[in-house]
């Protein structure tokens, strides 16, 4: 995917991190578009995927569609090569590839980033701490509860032991972790607009777990609902979505739902923990003028109340429908369907990135050697 940022062109070549490049130079500077290459398999892969990183979950055109739905993205490259060349760089007129901290290699062990590395256009920035596909698809397999935010849970103290550590032996880019949610987070992620006057405002709620094309699709829907949408989300907390789906659903907790759904560019705010009946207050708190929801089911509350009640009494209550079929299930179904295949992938990738670090490790160890030596 291509995103393209008006930052001054950053002349120095020696910013590595988030900013891109952004302060290091002077305003006088001229600015122009910056064209920054970012590829990845974003949930198993949008290029030569089989042969480097394991099964597919999601269809290639489910993929397209979910990178499209990030509001950050601009432009979208459809089979992309896996190893980022110079080549590949200036086909697209992209200044630069960004890539997260994480190491990525070839089949044959090789660095994909290698040639861009070298010529001075590749900048990192670092990876979301604990947010990883393999560890979604472990809780998944697994069928553990430790991630709900649910502090009291006999399961999260284990689990927060282990923060920060991963498991003895095991890689630290694939190993399991613990996502913290903080505000500057959500400033990144949240559109800080506020509704304007004449905008229609539109508020969903559900679980949003594991966020996917099927909901993609319901907020494009929505949002085609007016020309001045402002669609507000409400997400149940985890409590919440486990009482109505039961198992260990949620899979995604209510902090890592919150920024997939703010990521969504159909999306204006999200209320973190939203009740589960849209109750008249709530309406009127954010003064709602249409309320949303698909064609799945619609699950009771705690007392067998019907959550849509008020809206249906005030005559703002829609049914959408997505066009599309998937749920947050059937990708569960899917992954399972794969589980030795994605078990076979992620004991390569770990044994890859052990020996990566093993030879950090030694290649640290002999230049300490040498040093040792030369003040002898
Ligand atoms: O199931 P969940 O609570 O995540 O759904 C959130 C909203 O997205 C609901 O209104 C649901 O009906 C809608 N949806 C849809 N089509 C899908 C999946 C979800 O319209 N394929």
């Amino acid at each position: 995917m291509i995103k393209n940022g008006h930052h001054p062109i950053n002349t120095t070549g020696k910013d590595a991190g988030t900013n891109l490049g952004a302060t290091a130079c002077s305003p006088e500077k001229r600015r122009r578009t910056i064209r920054v290459w970012c590829d990845g398999c974003f949930w198993w892969s949008v290029c030569e995927i089989s042969q480097h990183k394991g099964p597919p979950v999601f269809t290639q055109d489910e993929r397209y569609k979910m990178v499209r739905a990030i509001k950050w993205v601009d432009e979208i490259v459809e089979g992309a090569p896996y190893v980022t060349t110079l080549e590949t760089l200036d086909k697209y007129t992209s200044d630069f590839c960004v890539h997260g901290d994480d190491i990525t290699l070839t089949v044959d062990g090789k660095d994909t980033y290698e040639e861009v590395k070298r010529s001075g256009r590749y900048r990192e920035c670092k990876r979301t701490q604990g947010v990883s596909t393999t560890d979604l698809v472990g809780r998944m397999l697994l069928m553990t509860k430790a991630h709900h935010s649910n502090i009291g849970h006999s399961d999260y103290q284990q689990h927060t032991d282990n923060f920060g550590k991963g498991p003895k032996g095991h890689s630290p880019w694939t190993g399991v972790s613990q996502f913290l949610q903080t505000s500057q987070k959500i400033i990144q992620f949240a559109s800080g607009q506020e509704p304007q006057p004449g905008d229609t405002i539109i508020y969903v709620a559900g679980a949003f777990d594991l966020f996917h094309i099927g909901h993609v699709d319901f907020l494009e829907a929505v949002s085609r609902l007016s020309d001045k949408p402002y669609v507000i989300v409400g997400l149940h907390f985890d409590q919440e979505v486990n009482r109505y789906k039961g198992k260990n659903y949620p899979i995604m907790n209510v902090h890592e739902r919150t920024l997939s759904v703010l990521a969504c560019r159909y999306v204006s705010e999200v209320v973190i923990g939203a009740p589960y009946a849209v109750t008249r207050e709530l309406l009127d708190h954010f003064k709602v003028d249409l309320v949303c929801h698909g064609k799945t089911e619609v699950h009771p509350d705690k007392d067998g109340s019907d959550p849509y009640a008020e809206p249906r009494k005030k005559g703002i209550l829609h049914t959408v429908d997505s066009m599309n079929s998937l749920t947050t299930d059937s990708i569960v179904q899917r992954i399972i369907k794969n589980r030795l295949l994605f078990e076979a992938r992620n004991q390569k990738k770990e044994a890859k990135e052990m020996a990566v670090i093993q030879a950090m490790k030694r290649r640290e160890e002999e230049k300490g050697k040498e040093r040792a030596q030369a003040v002898l």
